[in-house]
């Protein structure tokens, strides 16, 4: 691949070539890869107006570059190694041809059931090869893919099956999760006898737990009964270009979730070519991103990005901390992994539990330590550099959204030179910007701002699900004819970007995004509750706690009704939502037009009361007082 960046000058002339001759950049990237059709023009549309194209006219199927394109030289390479979450259990390994087989049983398999080129399709399951194989048998049909995580309440799972409107859904019985299983089937059960459900036609039930399940009469199938007997040969759908793949719901600072809407050729191209850049994955190495595919991170980095690649990537299925906080480096050990790929929270996490976790393994193989979610303190990254990686493996702190389909700025593996926390320098193609309060350019190194993307780039997302009108509002409009990230970031003397974190409504809880506007509407839907508001503050292991601020019905007795409001947050979200400290109080501080000055609730969460900046406007001062004294 003639475009593969190897040293720091390829970057800088990647670079500078992506800006100025961007079509012919593009282009030479996209030759690479299989195409049905040629595109017509390889980039039309901008931001302003919110209609970007990528490849347009061009005809093909990602799954075709995933698979049937490694068929004639890398056929029995193993493509997909699964770690189960019992370190006992039987690892499964697919070759690229099994794999392939597989992908078209199952794409035949969804056929069968009446799914065509369009349709959605929601996967609600845990991290097993059936989840990836899934995925890819719904892009390989043209069906438009929306993994929901495991994790989210039937609530949750029903609102986004709505807002998608699917067609069919495919769940696990139960799923391992350390030493506890996780009831999806039951889950989905109750989320489908909602009417919101009602597009729902067809429910595959893949079996791995042996949990006993109710299988509803003409709407639930077995996995098994269907898959065996399919033919191992499925002809891919023709796709344009710019048809769906697929829709990832993700939490904003307000609303419902949204649909994040991404589209065939552009995010291939982009997780294709962020992955062989970023990580610099070499033909023998095996590759780990310990991810979930529910999120963003499993889509590009354990699915597409990989397999666009050729590469061998890893599926684990458990939890880090199960049989014991060795359990990461235990698989690393075990199978020689060489690029590892994780969030700061679980590398926190990790950390508190010893170094004797990390000492007695042997983790020699490891080439490259990637780190994503969230901004990566410099003990964490200390610890991760030095222990894990025995002060000889880079670390790539990648900065990214599920919006931005892939990587945007990143150290590349090996090659440039990095700095504890900071995710340095922009991918080819990507040029961002810092702006201030006014919508300025803060222009000059060092600087400060929100971070926004002055220009369109392939892994883009193209719109919301079914409402492009709040994605113009969201992402382009804040600052005229650049992309908003919601992340705020410095640029040192150097040019390098360290990302410091949201600057909206938005939660980092353990790397999952999570808007404080859904938390306080599953709080209120308490009875007693009468108003609530939820912030972040600085958690040790999680990067961000969540304090919630609630006012209550006089009449009621406060402690007794903490573990019914989680029980509600868990009813409504699921428990990656739960408040982590919970403070009752009799008001909260609001301008006289009645607004909530969450930045006060925040800088009290925070212990940050010396300066909690001007309070004229409040419309009872006395309120913040109050609130403080009552602090936990
Ligand atoms: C945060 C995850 C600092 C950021 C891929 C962003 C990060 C949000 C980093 C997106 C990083 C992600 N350093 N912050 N390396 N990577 N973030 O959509 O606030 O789940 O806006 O995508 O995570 O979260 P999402």
């Amino acid at each position: 691949m003639e475009w593969k960046i190897k040293s720091w000058k390829d970057y800088q002339t990647a670079y500078k070539n992506s800006l100025e001759n961007t079509e012919s950049f593009w282009g030479n990237v996209a030759e690479t890869f299989l195409w049905q059709k040629k595109w017509d023009k390889v980039h039309s549309g901008n931001l302003t107006e919110a209609n970007v194209k990528w490849f347009e006219g061009g005809k093909l199927n990602i799954t075709e570059n995933c698979l049937d394109r490694h068929l004639k030289d890398r056929g029995d390479k193993v493509a997909l190694l699964f770690e189960p979450n019992d370190p006992s259990d039987q690892v499964q390994k697919y070759t690229y041809k099994q794999l392939h087989e597989a992908v078209c049983k199952a794409s035949n398999m969804l056929k069968a059931q009446g799914v065509k080129k369009g349709d959605r399709v929601c996967l609600y399951m845990s991290m097993v090869p059936e989840l990836l194989i899934s995925v890819l048998a719904c892009a390989r049909v043209g069906a438009v893919h929306s993994v929901v995580f495991g994790g989210f309440s039937a609530e949750a799972l029903a609102g986004r099956i709505e807002d998608c409107g699917a067609k069919l859904v495919i769940t696990n019985d139960a799923g391992f999760r350390g030493n506890k299983t996780v009831k999806l089937k039951k889950i989905c059960d109750e989320a489908l006898l909602k009417k919101e459900c009602a597009s729902v036609e067809k429910v595959i039930v893949h079996k791995r737990v042996g949990e006993e399940v109710t299988m509803k009469e003409g709407r639930d199938l077995w996995w098994h009964d269907l898959f065996a007997s399919q033919s191992s040969e499925c002809k891919a759908e023709v796709m344009d270009s710019e048809d769906d793949l697929f829709i990832l719901y993700t939490s904003g600072s307000t609303g419902k979730p949204k649909g994040i809407k991404h589209t065939t050729a552009g995010y291939m191209i982009w997780a294709a070519y962020t992955f062989a850049n970023v990580f610099q994955v070499e033909e023998n190495d095996l590759y780990w991103c310990t991810a979930d595919i529910g999120w963003i991170t499993g889509h590009s980095y354990i699915t597409y990005g990989p397999l666009l690649n050729g590469a061998t990537t890893t599926m684990f299925e458990g939890v880090p901390s199960f049989p014991d906080a060795g359990r990461f480096w235990q698989v690393v050990d075990k199978h020689k992994i060489t690029h590892f790929y994780t969030a700061p929270t679980a590398i926190r996490a990790l950390m508190g539990a010893g170094a004797d976790f990390v000492l007695d393994k042997d983790l020699s193989s490891l080439k490259v330590l990637g780190s994503v979610g969230e901004p990566i303190n410099e003990e964490a990254w200390d610890w991760y550099h030095d222990l894990v990686g025995k002060k000889v493996c880079p670390i790539v702190d990648t900065w990214w959204q599920t919006e931005t389909g892939g990587i945007m700025i990143s150290p590349l593996a090996g090659i440039t030179k990095e700095k504890a926390s900071f995710a340095t320098y922009p991918l080819p193609g990507i040029e961002p910007v810092l702006v201030d309060e006014k919508g300025d350019e803060v222009v000059g190194d060092p600087a400060e701002g929100n971070l926004c993307i002055k220009r369109a780039w392939p892994g883009m997302l193209r719109s919301i699900w079914g409402d492009h009108n709040r994605f113009i509002e969201t992402y382009l409009s804040t600052y005229k004819g650049m992309y908003f990230t919601g992340d705020g970031a410095r640029r040192d003397e150097d040019g390098k970007y360290r990302i410091t974190g949201r600057v909206d409504d938005v939660l980092n809880v353990s790397g999952h995004r999570i808007g404080t506007a859904e938390v306080e509407n599953a709080i209120n839907e308490h009875p007693f509750v009468i108003e609530s508001a939820v912030v972040g503050y600085p958690h040790d292991i999680k990067g961000q706690g969540i304090y919630a601020y609630v006012i209550i019905d006089e009449e009621q007795a406060a402690s007794d009704i903490k573990d019914e409001i989680i029980g509600e947050v868990n009813r409504h979200i699921g428990p990656i939502a739960k408040p982590d400290k919970i403070q009752f109080v009799t008001d909260l501080p609001k301008t006289r037009s009645g607004k909530i000055m969450r930045r006060i609730l925040r800088k009290i969460a925070c212990d940050e009361t010396d300066n909690l900046g001007d309070t004229s406007t409040l419309l009872d001062p006395s309120v913040v007082e109050k609130i403080m004294d009552g602090k936990i």
